[in-house]
């Protein structure tokens, strides 16, 4: 299967749960999903996932991922400290269209313990259907890594 159609996920204990119904969502999409962990719902440190998920964006093996804790804050600092990555904290369906729109974001971030399912689903749909629109959008993302 393509890069396009391939996505790394992981989450820690705290949206396990949430990251099951994801993975069965994309893989219904017909997207193939590569699960970073965790495997439970115990007690885990998410910033191991988050560097999992972020390392394989950031070299390239993965086009996309999503991450998911809590709160998805400390995912989406974990997986900014990579260059090249853009993780996108959404919680509304408008940040998760613009996140990609304008940002590019390669990384989607849900907290677990924020959206429901049917929130969360619709936020994944949203940041996959939308096309960056390059442009004066691209020299602005470029200038994050420098
Ligand atoms: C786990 O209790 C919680 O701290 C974690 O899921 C996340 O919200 C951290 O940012």
């Amino acid at each position: 299967m393509g890069k396009d159609r391939s996505i790394i996920i992981g989450s820690d204990h705290a949206a396990y749960e949430l990251k099951e119904k994801i993975k069965t969502y994309l893989i219904d999409m017909g997207y193939s999903v590569e699960d970073a962990g965790t495997t439970s719902e115990a007690s885990v440190n998410y910033v191991e996932y988050g560097k999992k998920v972020a390392a394989a964006v950031s070299n390239g093996h993965y086009l996309k991922g999503i991450l998911l804790c809590g709160t998805g804050l400390g995912m989406s600092m974990t997986a900014n400290r990579f260059s090249n990555v853009r993780a996108a904290l959404c919680s509304d369906i408008f940040s998760a269209k613009m996140s990609r729109l304008h940002n590019d974001s390669n990384i989607l971030v849900l907290g677990g313990r924020i959206v429901g399912d049917i929130l969360a689903f619709a936020l994944v749909q949203t940041w996959l259907d939308t096309e960056f629109e390059g442009g004066r959008h691209l020299d602005r993302i470029q200038s994050i890594e420098h």
